[in-house]
């Protein structure tokens, strides 16, 4: 499916791990001169030239100390809106003679600092704020006391509470939960807001296991990105252990009226009792893609993978919080066609969470990786039909992007620093990054490339790795054990290029190609809708057809096939999402109760932000666009609210490509 959303980018320094070669920065710079690019560096953010071993995202000094260990310990106090408690971040010393400890914060309240060696006893630690960025938050400065000489790695504690707007959380009271009983909670880290529920050094470039101790309201469960225990007492006090070692957007916590149900042996699904015999149905294949992706990809080494339902407020559609992705309600379809998401979250298991990128700017090593995952995937276990519809929704998806991302965005591993904001530019690395494996794939063959990816997450295990590292790797173990194939410089072509190489093969889809043509008939008036056949069409078709439909359709015809297929009636979010994108750059006016209706239903930001983009941009409706996102905004996660009013400052000054 087309993907766009905004995301927010993260960072650190780590010349301990610095792999660029001075032949691939010279490449860079040949193979992607964007005479728009301007200076890199602002007077906040150098050095020139971007060094891509550096996390631009954090405050954090990884070169000083790096995190191994966090225990939280947190009370969740649902009338305050606020989680409070204790953060002990277990430090190992990089810098023998590095007294200051620098953390990311956003929003947070430090009541105290303090610090121990190990077997010691603890002494306060002199804390300030420090630099504060819109984007990043603000520093948390924490200098070691005299005398303090640890030996090796010490703790630091930190007893804090977060504020009620913190970015990472969304606090639903009861009528925003299908129960509409007891409130809700759930955090969304990814990819700087775990700052904003602890303070820490926010950057994907360190990893550290944790431990936690959760107070709820009794009665409730919480759940985190750990070990959770399906029959624990629910008694208000839960206890996780995560001995895998993460990076901090990986961090994650829900607490509500939830129950489980079982899968298959080592998968199920938390939700609300009112959501959960639908989604173990929904959800019933999780166990065999399981089972497929460790048959193809290597042991899946986290212990129990399950989904979490969340409400419809969740912004994404999913997210990889290790041992319990976190899903959308929004693709409970009620026949099995959205599960790809369910095997993207999966696949990020490799890619990812095992794998990660190393700063954002890698972020088409997590997200394109598990995008090509997804549809090898979805191939073997739903056939190559469906998985070639969904390629071909993708590739249609990229090729807008290129025609409106500004070009120095469009490189896999763009240059990208906080003062360029959340650009318009994060949704291409999914697709990309996905047709730039596929076209290796197609180069090599299956027997070639399928081991190559497969010593890949084993070789890079818990490690966090750069776009160099990857082409270091793929140019020894692939490029060059099958010389006269494919060159490092047409894969340097991808990573470091605008747009798609012209070598690139479009995919395509017979079911699609029906359906396009079937667009284009019926909009020409060569065909009428009573004769097509589409009972038969998958969801994807649908969209697709939606899709395709020419730009100055008259409203009669819009009308008919509205009645035809019952778009505006469609309980299928993609269908609904294609639709309203059309209902609102066409000004269809029929649907557009129903569209107000979808804004309210929805919170996932893929659902409603090119909607409300859409109507801010039609020439008509800006008024319209703001009234109805302030009546809504309540029902909508920070993360959401954001990216809608960054929407809306983009409709109103569009950036030129
Ligand atoms: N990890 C992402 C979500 C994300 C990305 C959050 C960047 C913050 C910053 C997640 O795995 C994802 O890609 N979700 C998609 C799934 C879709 C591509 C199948 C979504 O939310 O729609
Ligand atoms: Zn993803």
């Amino acid at each position: 499916m087309t993907f766009r959303i905004p995301l927010l980018a993260a960072l650190s320094v780590m010349a301990l791990f610095s792999v660029v070669s001075s032949t691939v920065l010279a490449h860079a710079a040949e193979s992607a001169p964007d005479p728009a690019t301007g200076p890199l560096a602002t007077p906040e953010f150098g050095p020139v030239p971007y060094d891509p071993a550096h996390d631009y995202y954090s405050f954090a000094d990884i070169d000083a100390f790096v995190t191994e260990h966090l225990v939280l310990d947190l009370a969740v106090n649902f009338p305050a809106r606020a989680l409070s408690g204790t953060a002990t971040l277990r430090l190992r010393p990089v810098d023998a003679n590095a007294r200051t400890v620098r953390l990311d914060t956003r929003d947070l309240v430090i009541e105290s600092a303090a610090v121990r060696p190990a077997g010691g006893s603890f002494r306060p630690a002199d804390h300030r704020y420090g630099r504060r960025h819109a984007l990043l938050g603000q520093e948390l400065v924490v200098e070691l006391p005299e005398g303090f000489e640890p030996e090796g790695p010490f703790e630091l504690a930190i007893r804090y509470r977060t504020s009620p707007g913190a970015s990472a959380l969304q606090w639903l009271p009861p009528e925003l939960t299908s129960g509409g009983h007891h409130p809700l909670v759930f955090s969304q880290s990814q990819a700087i807001h775990a700052r904003s529920w602890v303070p820490l050094q926010d950057t994907p470039a360190v990893r550290f296991t944790y431990e936690a101790t959760v107070r709820t309201p009794e009665h409730m469960i919480a759940v985190m990105s750990a070990n959770n225990d399906p029959e624990a007492a629910r008694d208000g006090e839960y206890h996780f252990e995560m001995p895998q070692p993460i990076p901090s957007y990986l961090l994650a916590i829900a607490a509500g009226n939830l129950v489980f149900a079982p899968i298959g042996e080592d998968t199920g699904v938390y939700a609300e009792p009112e959501l959960l015999e639908a989604s173990a149905w929904e959800f019933a294949g999780t166990q065999d893609m399981l089972d497929l992706a460790e048959k193809r990809y290597g042991p899946y080494d986290w212990g129990r993978y399950d989904l979490l339902i969340l409400p419809p407020a969740f912004p994404y559609g999913g997210m990889e919080n290790p041992r319990l992705s976190f899903i959308t309600p929004s693709v409970l379809a009620g026949d099995r066609s959205l599960v790809s998401l369910i095997a993207h979250e999966l696949a990020h298991s490799w890619s990812g969470n095992l794998v990660t990128n190393r700063t954002w700017r890698d972020i088409w090593l997590n997200e394109g990786t598990t995008s090509y995952l997804t549809a090898r995937l979805m191939e073997e276990l739903y056939g190559k039909d469906r998985a070639d519809e969904e390629r071909v929704l993708d590739w249609n998806g990229l090729q807008a992007d290129v025609d409106t991302v500004p070009a120095r965005f469009q490189a896999l591993a763009a240059d990208v620093l906080p003062s360029d904001g959340e650009g318009p530019q994060q949704s291409m690395y999914y697709a990309k990054g996905q047709f730039f494996l596929e076209h290796l794939e197609e180069q090599f063959g299956r027997e070639r490339f399928d081991p190559f990816i497969t010593s890949w997450f084993e070789t890079f295990s818990w490690q966090s790795v750069t776009t160099e590292t990857f082409l270091d790797y793929l140019d020894e173990h692939l490029l060059r054990a099958y010389p006269g194939i494919y060159t490092r410089e047409q894969a340097a072509e991808w990573l470091y290029g605008p747009g798609v190489p012209a070598d690139a093969v479009a995919p395509t889809s017979a079911t699609l190609e029906a359906s396009t043509a079937a667009a284009l008939g019926f909009a020409s008036g060569e065909t009428a809708l009573a004769d097509l056949d589409t009972g038969a069409w998958s969801p994807q078709a649908t969209v697709n057809f939606i899709e395709r439909l020419p730009a100055g359709l008259s409203t009669e015809r819009l009308a008919a096939a509205d009645e035809h297929f019952g778009f505006s009636a469609s309980r299928n979010a993609e269908i609904a999402r294609a639709w309203y994108i059309q209902v609102a750059k066409r000004r269809y006016l029929p649907a557009y109760p129903a569209m107000e209706d979808h804004l309210a239903r929805h919170g996932r930001m893929k659902l409603i932000v090119p909607v409300y983009q859409a109507l801010a941009e039609n020439g008509e409706d800006t008024a319209l666009s703001h009234r109805l996102f302030n009546e809504r905004r309540g029902r909508y996660h920070p993360i959401t609210v954001a990216a809608i009013e960054k929407a809306f400052v983009r409709a109103a000054a569009p950036v030129a490509p």
